[in-house]
């Protein structure tokens, strides 16, 4: 799968990826893409090979903000591939923070998403890398390794599960949505914060499902299984690869106001397309009467 260069044949391409006319930025794109499939396979073998071993756990900011020893493993594994392939591009990970370069590339990692899930052996966590080029995400991809679910998007050219094309589910209203959210890991005391919107569709009978793993329910709404998915405070390597995934799918992602997503700031709301202006209302508390 991982096509053999040179760090040099990269540069090359990548001073020059328009110059060479479009045939080598396809290229190129396929060596990105190739890159990135290679990272997050390294990073599975990682994260299986703790799998039966104790694992050191710590905590960062908040009470129950986990970070595990196979965390940074995962991370030293996908940054090594991507170092080794791309040494120019700029690299964002959650654990290792943000290694500025000079380029128009910037990978967005998350080593586990899901990690308080992966720390107590549930098998709802995931893989997540983004590729942004001249600040558009080009290319995603998600993979749990415990259910062996294997998400990738490339702008433009849809969204697979398992090699397979995904789209997003057809259903019409919100009231019948099947629903998923995450809740930060410090409580958001606010109008519209997420205990009240949680409560907005309980109430209504709306089930809203927690799984632990917003990169997971972002690529759980691309490939149909949920409707819906908002909340309110993710970073960006959270997301970057689930947004794309979700738009890949055909389905529609904006901030908390409806308006375009950006993976830079902290609301997110994802869905099917066709309830989405529904569901920015019931997140803005502007939920219709019951009938
Ligand atoms: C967390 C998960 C969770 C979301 C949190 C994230 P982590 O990421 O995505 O679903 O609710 O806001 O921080 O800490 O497991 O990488
Ligand atoms: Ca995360
Ligand atoms: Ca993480």
């Amino acid at each position: 799968m991982h096509e053999s260069r040179t760090p040099a044949h990269c540069c090359l391409i990548y001073n020059h990826p328009r110059q060479e006319g479009y045939q080598n930025y396809q290229l190129f794109l396929r060596m990105l893409k190739n890159t990135l499939l290679q990272a997050v396979q390294a990073a599975a073998s990682e994260i299986l090979r703790f799998n039966d071993l104790d694992i050191k756990i710590s905590n960062k900011e908040g009470i129950n903000n986990l970070v595990t020893e196979v965390d940074h493993a995962s991370e030293k594994a996908i940054i090594d591939i991507i170092k080794q392939n791309f040494p120019e591009h700029h690299i964002l990970s959650e654990e290792c923070g943000d290694l500025v370069q000079d380029s128009e590339y910037k990978w967005i990692i998350d080593p586990i998403d899901g990690t308080v899930n992966f720390a107590h052996r549930i098998p709802i966590c995931c893989i997540s890398i983004g590729v942004e080029y001249q600040k558009k995400m080009v290319l995603g991809a998600i993979y749990n390794p415990f259910i062996n679910e294997f998400f990738v998007a490339e702008r433009g050219q849809g969204a697979t599960l398992n090699d397979k094309p995904i789209s997003v589910s057809k259903k019409e209203n919100v009231v019948n949505a099947c629903m998923v959210t995450g809740f930060p890991y410090t409580y958001l005391d606010e109008p519209n914060g997420p205990l009240q919107v949680f409560e907005r569709f309980i109430r209504r009978g709306v089930p809203v499902r927690r799984l632990g793993s917003a990169a997971i329910d972002l690529a759980w709404v691309a490939c149909g299984r949920f409707d819906g998915f908002y909340e309110h405070k993710l970073q960006a390597w959270d997301s970057a690869a689930g947004f794309l995934l979700v738009e890949e799918a055909g389905g529609t992602v904006t901030d908390l106001n409806g308006r375009p997503y950006s993976p830079y700031q902290p609301g997110i709301i994802a869905s099917n397309g066709i309830i989405h202006e529904e569901l920015v209302e019931w997140v803005k508390g502007n939920v219709p009467a019951k009938s």
